[in-house]
């Protein structure tokens, strides 16, 4: 990690003047980045945003709960084309530094589940992962960043993106039939002149959306948690007990960060739980081979030596538990992990809990839902069996009741109790 790099969003953030905390107001380019986020027409067919795959009801995750109950992976705004992972919470991700090895020799940061968003481009992993949406085939499926920035100049604000950022954006000349190219699937023919202010807006674009995420509304550390932390709510001898074993028995702790006022609960590292796949990902129907190779796939691609990206085969990035069990309703459910296997926090503590303990599960199991291995008293074949981690997880030896109590201190983790 470069010097650059640490100080890009230091200085962003002095000069947009962020404030976090419950009851700050949205600064101009956060309201700015909250409106692309929610804008349908950044997308090929003016169907889909970023908020489509990610409600704020639902902790900045999925919001249906039959897709969540299967597949856990959402259709683009091309009907048919489906992402091959679940929609991890956006909000407290923000906090990720750029992609790096720790002294330990420990890959830390980025974003995406594999760490492909490095924060390398732009000095900000949450800012290169807002460039990533748009123009993803399987996702807001625009062909050209050329579109996302038209149609930012042509959209209802406008006036305050000229406010955030400077008339620059209207002083680009695009061909008059730019929004039927970009509707068409086709790249909009610029001079080299345009071209190089489409990449400077692209760029705002990116640092308004994350802006957003950082801001007071999204990441408002306003949890029941955060009010305990205050003086403002006395947990209940419940979520106590749970989070004196997410502390300690439960080793939670080791990778999802919990000490001190506005812990984050993710140390950002990578992990292989073990967790099986989900038999339901279209990815896996389509090709019954398919596997996800998480942090090691990039490293891979990206050509790291064989060694390095071996040892990172199987492992995805450690998720805020922030938000994860938000829902609008009590009977929604929620998929859980890069692949959505698990459909209930019960479910995937139980996992922690009883990995190591319980026997593989075998034909017809093999390939068993979270639902039919717990009924069937065994777990499937981890996804990737190289690297799982069998030093923190896998046999916690928690009773019933305590896998019970773990879950009601992930359920304080909601924001927006005061
Ligand atoms: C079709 C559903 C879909 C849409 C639309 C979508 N996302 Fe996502 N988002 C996902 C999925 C799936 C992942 C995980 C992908 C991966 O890890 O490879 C993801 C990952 C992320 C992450 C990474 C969080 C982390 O902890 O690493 C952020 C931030 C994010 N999306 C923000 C956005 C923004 C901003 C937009 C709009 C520009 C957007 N998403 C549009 C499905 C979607
Ligand atoms: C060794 C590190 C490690 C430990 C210890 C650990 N976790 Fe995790 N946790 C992860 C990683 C990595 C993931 C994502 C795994 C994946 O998707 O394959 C995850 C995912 C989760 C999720 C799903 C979040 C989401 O948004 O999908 C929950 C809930 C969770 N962990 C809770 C816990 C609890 C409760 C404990 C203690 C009983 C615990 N974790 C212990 C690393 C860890």
């Amino acid at each position: 990690m470069t010097l650059r790099h640490n100080l890009v969003p230091f200085f962003l953030m002095l000069l947009l003047g962020i404030t976090v905390g419950a009851g700050a107001q949205e600064t101009p380019i956060q309201e700015l980045g909250d409106e692309i986020f929610e804008d349908v027409n950044l997308s090929v067919n003016n169907n889909q945003s970023c908020a489509t795959c990610h409600d704020d009801a639902w902790g900045s995750t999925g919001p249906d709960s039959i897709i969540n109950a299967g597949g856990a992976v959402y259709e683009g705004s091309i009907p048919g084309e489906f992402g091959d992972r679940k929609p991890p919470e956006t909000d407290y991700a923000t906090l990720s530094p750029v992609l790096h090895l720790d002294k330990s020799g420990t890959w830390v940061g980025g974003q995406f589940w594999d760490g492909r968003a490095t924060g390398e481009k732009l000095g900000w992993p949450a800012a290169d992962q807002a460039q990533g949406p748009f123009l993803n085939p399987k996702e807001q499926a625009l062909p050209d960043n050329a579109c996302v920035v038209y149609r930012v100049s042509v959209s209802a604000y406008a006036a305050l993106y000229e406010e955030v950022f400077g008339d620059n954006i209207f002083t680009i000349t695009f061909p008059a039939d730019t929004n039927a190219l970009c509707a068409d699937g086709q790249l909009v023919p610029l001079s080299m002149d345009n071209r190089a202010k489409v990449e400077t807006e692209y760029d705002n674009i990116a640092i308004a959306i994350a802006e957003y995420e950082a801001g007071p509304e999204e990441r408002s550390f306003s949890s029941k948690f955060d009010a305990s932390l205050e003086g403002m709510y006395k947990l209940t001898k419940q979520e106590r007990r749970g989070f004196a074993l997410f502390q300690g028995k439960g080793k939670c702790k080791l990778c999802h960060s919990s000490s001190g006022k506005q812990a984050v609960f993710t140390d950002f590292t990578y992990d292989n739980l073990g967790q099986p796949p989900n038999p339901d990902n279209p990815a896996l129907i389509e090709d019954p081979d398919f596997r996800d190779p998480g942090l090691g796939g990039f490293l891979r691609s990206r050509g790291e030596p064989e060694d390095v990206w071996r040892a990172e085969l199987g492992k995805m990035k450690v998720p805020t538990l922030r938000n994860v069990g938000a829902k609008p309703n009590p009977t929604d459910v929620k998929a859980y992990g890069h692949n959505g296997y698990f459909k209930s926090l019960k479910g995937i503590v139980h996992f922690y809990n009883t990995r190591d303990v319980k026997p593989e599960c075998v034909e017809p199991l093999t390939t068993a839902t979270m639902e039919d291995a717990i009924a069937g008293g065994c777990w499937p074949a981890p996804e990737i069996a190289e690297n799982v981690n069998r030093e923190e997880l896998g046999d916690l030896g928690l009773t019933d009741e305590e896998e019970d109590a773990i879950v009601a201190f992930l359920e304080t983790l909601t924001d927006d109790f005061f």
